[in-house]
């Protein structure tokens, strides 16, 4: 298998519908045709505080996550960022490969410091996009399955490429893809369609956590913001609708022009119904595969030594390519 893939998530929290369908979901059908990588970007999730213990298990219960929704470690390497050291020495490298201007211009950077002054904004959310650069061109992988928002980082990852092979005139990294879903690239927030799903949104009722049970779906289902008018249908004017719909079309495989059928002379009630029971019943064998892998560390920690070995094979050529090109070393 000559075609290798790399993503990954912040364990800064519980994993919620929108990375599954924006990501992980991609994930499972390209794990069958590329060998694939999956790391949990713990090294990240510091650039906000974070409680260590809450970390920890939060780590782990990603990486429980990544398996219940269907990642294989039989094909599939799980890994965590911060047990492969060439992650944070190739970014050091990267980041004298990287300007100022263009890590200014990361809508993610400007979004998350906004209102901060440059006192309370770490260097390390300023130059993220540096590790997550070093996190891809490690691998040499071909695709990037990940949702839109992270199409800026996918852009600069690739110019850091390209301008490091053109300086020293090599080939040593592979210029990357992103990969987007043609549907559910971008999943809204429940709470408010204009905005992406988010497991920071001020409001819980925003997002589908993994770890929410099944009355709490209806709950937030029922209170997800709808558009004017009562037609279940998708388009430009019915965003909220449209998210629905969405969420509603990825879960079961159907098409929304079907299940608008479905509909007709039905309101939003009815809709939000079965939505829910839809969310519910793709989320409920998650929690429990979830659980199982909870419950039996020692089957994650086999998992994720495997992956790690596996990450740093790879990743070390890389790393000892780079210095030898760049002269490091004696
Ligand atoms: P993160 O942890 O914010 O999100 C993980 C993945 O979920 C996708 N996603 C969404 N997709 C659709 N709709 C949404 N509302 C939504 N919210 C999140 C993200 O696009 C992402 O694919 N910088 C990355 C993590 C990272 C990474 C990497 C990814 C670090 N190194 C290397 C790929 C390769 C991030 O913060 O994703």
């Amino acid at each position: 298998m000559s075609k290798r893939l790399l993503s990954g998530i912040q364990p800064s929290g519980e994993l919620h519908l929108g990375n599954y369908l924006g990501a992980i979901k991609q994930w499972i059908s390209l794990q069958q045709v590329h060998e694939s990588l999956f790391c949990i970007v713990d090294l990240h999730a510091i650039t906000a505080r974070q409680d260590p213990k809450k970390l920890h298990e939060n780590i782990r219960r990603v990486a429980a996550s990544y398996l219940a929704c269907g990642v294989d470690p039989q094909e599939s390497a799980i890994f965590v960022q911060s047990s492969v050291s060439a992650h944070a020495e190739l970014a050091w490298v990267l980041s004298t490969f990287t300007q100022m201007g263009e890590l200014e211009r990361m809508t993610q950077f400007k979004d998350k410091s906004k209102g901060k002054g440059a006192g309370q904004i770490n260097a390390g959310l300023f130059t993220y996009p540096v590790l997550m650069a070093a996190d891809i061109l490690l691998y040499k992988p071909t695709a990037v399955p990940v949702g839109d928002d992270q199409k800026q980082h996918i852009e600069l990852t690739r110019n850091i490429a390209e301008r490091f092979n053109n300086y020293y005139k090599t080939e040593t990294f592979v210029v990357p893809e992103g990969v987007f879903p043609s549907s559910g690239a971008r999943i809204m927030g429940l709470d408010d369609p204009t905005a992406k799903m988010s497991k920071s949104a001020p409001s819980d009722l925003n997002f589908i956590s993994f770890s929410d049970d099944a009355d709490v779906v209806r709950k937030k289902v029922k209170k997800a913001v709808t558009d004017s008018g009562s037609d279940v249908t998708a388009g430009d004017d019915k965003p909220a609708l449209t998210n629905l719909l969405t969420i509603y079309s990825l879960l079961t495989g159907r098409e929304v022009s079907d299940i608008e059928k479905d509909y007709v002379g039905k309101g939003y009630g009815d809709f939000k119904a079965e939505l829910a029971e839809v969310i519910v019943e793709w989320l409920a064998p998650v929690q429990l595969e979830m659980k199982r892998y909870l419950d039996d560390p020692a089957q994650l920690d086999i998992i994720l030594a495997a992956g790690t070995e596996q990450a740093n094979r790879i990743a070390q050529v890389t790393l000892d390519e780079v210095y030898k090109t760049v002269g490091l070393g004696y």
